[in-house]
C-alpha cells in the first residue's frame, strides 16, 4: 500500500469511527485542513519536476476525491441516523387512549335559578334585572326603609365609595322595574346580593330571587296561591307545608315570613313577603288607590340546600369539585 493509498484508508477507518457530526468535521481536518496530511502531500509535489509532478498531482487529486467521497458519505449516514432517532423518539402513538376532557355542568346555584326562572315563567312573570351596585335611593329609601333602619347600618351592609351600597335585596330591581314600567306587573328578579354576615346557613354573598305582582286587585290570596304552585312543582312533592308567619318589612304591609316543612320535618324559612307598601308604589310613581299588588323575597341558596340535602351553605361557594361534580 502506498502512502497515498494508506492515508485513504485511515480517512475512511477514522470517518467510520465518528460517532457525531462535530468528530467528523474534527477528522476532516486531519486530511483535508490546512494542516491534513492530504494537503501536505499536495504542497510537497513542490519538489518535484516534470512527469513525476504530474503523475503525483492526479494520484494526490484520486485520493483526495475518495476522502471527500467518504467524508460526504458519512455525513449524510450521521444526519439520516439523527434523523432516524428523532422519528423514534418523538413518535406518535396514535392508539393511545385519549386524555379526555370532562364535560363541565352548571353549578347548583345556577341550575336552581334557572329552574326558579322556568316555573315562574310558565306562571306568567317576567325576568328584571338590575345593577348589584345600587345607589341609597333604590335600596332603601324608595323601598321606605326610614333613616335610621338598622338594615342601613354599617354592620349589615357593605358601603363602596360614593355613597353607594351592594345591593343587600333584590328588592331594588321592583323599584326600577315600577318607575320604567306601567302596571300591570308580574316580575321575578334573580340575582346576587350582599351582607355583612357569615357562617353556616350565612353568605356574605347570596342570591335572591324578587317577586313583584302588581295588578287591580291583587291580594295576599294570590301571592299564597302562586307560592304554593311554585313550590310544590320546584320540590316535586305535594306533602309540603307552608305557613305565613306575621312579620315587618318597611316596604310591605301588611309582612309576612314564609316558613315551610316537608312531611313531618322542621319548619324553615325560605321567604319574606307581603303587599306594596302604598308609599312604595307613590315613591315609584303608581297610584295606590288604583293598583295593588304583593311582592316576596326568597333564599334559592336555601331552596337548594332543601332539595339537595345540603347542610352547609358555603358548600355552595368553595368551588370543590368533589362537592359540585355531584350535581353534574
Ligand atoms: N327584601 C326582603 C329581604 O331581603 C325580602 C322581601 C322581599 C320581603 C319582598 C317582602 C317583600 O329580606
Amino acid at each position: 500500500m502506498n502512502d497515498l493509498e494508506s492515508i485513504v484508508a485511515a480517512a475512511k477507518a477514522e470517518f467510520a469511527a465518528c460517532g457525531d457530526p462535530p468528530a467528523l468535521e474534527n477528522a476532516k481536518a486531519r486530511f483535508l485542513g490546512k494542516g491534513g496530511t492530504l494537503t501536505l502531500a499536495l504542497k510537497g509535489l513542490r519538489e518535484l519536476g516534470g512527469d513525476a509532478r504530474a503523475a503525483r498531482g492526479a494520484a494526490i487529486n484520486v485520493a483526495k476525491s475518495e476522502v471527500e467521497a467518504a467524508l460526504s458519505a458519512r455525513r449524510e449516514a450521521l444526519a439520516e441516523a439523527k434523523l432516524a432517532s428523532q422519528l423514534a423518539s418523538e413518535a406518535l402513538d396514535v392508539s393511545l387512549p385519549g386524555r379526555g376532557m370532562p364535560a363541565g355542568s352548571l353549578h347548583p346555584l345556577t341550575r336552581t335559578v334557572e329552574r326558579i326562572e322556568t316555573l315562574f315563567h310558565s306562571l306568567g312573570f317576567a325576568i328584571a334585572d338590575g345593577p348589584e351596585i345600587e345607589d341609597d335611593f333604590h335600596n332603601f329609601t324608595a323601598l321606605n326603609t326610614p333613616e335610621n333602619h338598622p338594615a342601613r347600618s354599617m354592620h349589615d351592609t357593605f358601603y363602596v365609595e360614593g355613597g353607594m351600597v351592594l345591593r343587600t335585596h333584590t328588592s331594588p330591581v321592583q323599584v326600577r322595574w315600577m318607575e320604567t314600567h306601567a302596571p300591570p306587573i308580574r316580575i321575578i328578579a334573580p340575582g346576587r346580593v350582599y351582607r355583612v354576615d357569615s357562617d353556616a346557613t350565612h353568605s356574605p354573598m347570596f342570591h335572591q330571587v324578587e317577586g313583584l305582582w302588581i295588578g287591580d286587585d291583587v291580594s295576599f290570596a294570590d301571592l299564597k296561591g302562586v307560592f304554593r304552585e311554585f313550590l310544590r312543582h320546584f320540590f316535586e312533592r305535594d306533602d309540603l307545608a307552608l305557613r305565613f308567619r306575621p312579620s315587618f318589612f318597611p316596604f310591605t304591609e301588611p309582612s309576612a315570613e314564609v316558613d315551610m316543612r316537608f312531611g313531618d320535618g322542621g319548619w324553615l324559612e325560605i321567604a319574606g313577603c307581603g303587599q306594596v307598601h302604598p308609599n312604595v308604589l307613590r315613591m315609584a310613581g303608581i297610584d295606590p288607590e288604583r293598583w295593588q299588588g304583593v311582592a316576596f323575597g326568597m333564599g334559592p341558596d336555601r331552596l337548594a340546600m332543601l332539595r339537595y340535602g345540603v347542610d352547609d351553605l358555603r358548600l355552595f361557594y368553595e368551588n370543590d369539585l368533589r362537592f359540585l361534580a355531584q350535581f353534574a
